[in-house]
């Protein structure tokens, strides 16, 4: 029997009674839509809407169907159309028909909300906890890499030499503003929508404050249409968890291209890898390659939700239901993302001679040489041409800028001492650099002191 069959004769078509039940998606709601009805409950007991009596009888009910289900001694009952019909139900089976006054003053619609606010906002919590680890992951095997010069790129082009420490840190300031963005939504997003009813309130003198202040939430929603309707928040939290999917999928490409043959500076270890089931040799980058395939899903499910309310009238409308699939996903997959990333990192091979090796066929030190120039006050735009035509006759002869004799430096410049070549070794490069956000080994140090306090506050 369906909780609306009063006027309706409650009997569905089979396809279309499938079609709109949300149980098998809505049931993990059910620890939240026990609390959130316990504390409504009190409510009703506290105002006398319901006796004490009522009210004593129904949370012992409520708390006898949470402990069961707990301690799996039960299980949603997935005949049900939704996890609030299954809760009420289930009530009025263990309790009797007292069981039946839970739902006075109250709608599915605000009922929903809360409990998905409820739900939500625990999984905030997770998702700042996975985050955290793996920000820490990076940190850590920063920490062991200050020294290790690789080559920083643009256009994936050789650029300017930089520490594996700073490439690192560079993904810890990432999801240290993911961190961020959580927490101040868990703010924005802690304002009550229950005792909006359907949509215009109710007659009842309910106090709304009470069920606030027993739920943790701190404000009210001001307006019992906007309460119903709103759905900014699955919204905003599948944004952001798509912006740390982001930064995971171009981790991912990283190490999926530091990996491979030409390059070897990282190796992942096999148990992040597998074979091939042709190939003997080969060994591949799968959770990598997944996660960056799957940040597209992320992506895909913020799209969703935007889409699926941006014609609605207010208040609720059935579409509503279809805003639980996909935030559930992408809050399973980041982090499960967020957990295999940590791990990688944690158990990543830095292969230190080859990120130095690439440094020194990527011409990184080509700015010092002009930057030397322009120390015995060249201009800088002279200083460029002068050392764009020893790169080019270094790439002529495969020699590195730091193999050439200093006769050859000579003859573009006699401004050109022994001294070229302490300005232009590439720890000296690196270490040189220690402007504020720089490679230099002290200024990176400074940056994983910066992320540990962050974390730790
Ligand atoms: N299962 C529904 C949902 O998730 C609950 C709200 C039902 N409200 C209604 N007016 N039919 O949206």
């Amino acid at each position: 029997m369906k909780l609306w069959s009063g006027m309706l004769s409650g009997e569905l078509d089979k396809l279309a009674e499938e079609f709109n039940d949300s149980i098998k998606i809505d049931k993990r709601l059910v620890y939240c839509d026990i609390e959130g009805s316990i504390a409504h409950v009190e409510m009703l007991g506290k105002n006398n809407i319901i006796s004490d009596e009522e009210k004593e009888k129904i949370i012992t009910g409520l708390s006898l169907i949470y402990k069961k289900l707990k301690e799996g001694k039960e299980e949603v009952d997935e005949s049900y159309e939704d996890i609030h019909t299954f809760v009420e139900a289930r009530l009025i089976e263990e309790i009797g028909p007292v069981g039946k006054k839970m739902h006075t003053a109250r709608s599915r619609n605000d009922q929903v909300t809360t409990d998905f606010k409820l739900y939500l906002r625990n999984e905030c919590e997770n998702i700042i906890e996975d985050t955290k680890a793996y920000v820490e992951a990076l940190i850590k095997l920063a920490e062991k890499n200050t020294k290790t010069i690789m080559p920083g790129y643009t256009h994936l082009q050789a650029a300017q030499a930089v520490t594996f420490a700073h490439h690192l840190c560079a993904y810890a300031m990432m999801g240290l503003r993911d961190i961020e963005r959580i927490k101040s939504f868990r703010q924005r997003m802690n304002e009550l929508p229950l005792g909006a009813c359907a949509l215009a309130g109710t007659t009842y003198d309910i106090g709304r404050d009470f069920v606030k202040e027993k739920l943790g939430f701190t404000s009210l929603m001001q307006n019992s249409m906007d309460a119903v309707s709103d759905r900014d928040y699955v919204i905003e939290l599948s944004s952001i968890i798509s912006l740390i999917s982001i930064h995971l999928s171009r981790l991912s490409e990283e190490l999926i291209i530091f990996s491979s043959q030409p390059y070897s500076f990282v190796r992942i270890d096999d148990k992040y890898s597998t074979g091939s089931s042709i190939m003997p040799q080969k060994k591949n980058p799968d959770m990598a390659e997944l996660i960056r395939a799957k940040a597209a899903r992320l992506i895909a499910n913020t799209n969703q939700s935007m889409i699926m309310m941006k014609g609605l009238p207010l208040a609720y409308s059935k579409d509503m239901q279809e805003d639980k699939e996909g935030i559930f996903e992408s809050i399973d997959t980041i982090r499960a993302m967020l957990k295999i990333m940590a791990g990688q990192i944690e158990s990543l091979k830095v292969n230190k001679e080859k990120m130095l090796a690439a440094s020194k066929e990527g011409y990184l030190n080509a700015t010092d040489v002009a930057d030397y120039l322009v120390g015995k006050n060249l201009p800088f735009r002279d200083a460029h041409h002068i050392s764009a035509r020893l790169v080019k006759y270094a790439m002529e002869k495969n020699l590195c800028l730091e193999d050439l004799p200093l006769e050859i430096y000579k003859n573009e410049s006699d401004l050109f001492e022994e001294d070229i070549y302490q300005a232009i070794d590439l720890y000296t490069s690196v270490n040189k650099r220690d402007s504020l956000g720089g490679p230099s080994e002290k200024e990176v140090l400074r940056q994983i002191a910066y992320v540990k306090e962050k974390l730790e506050r």
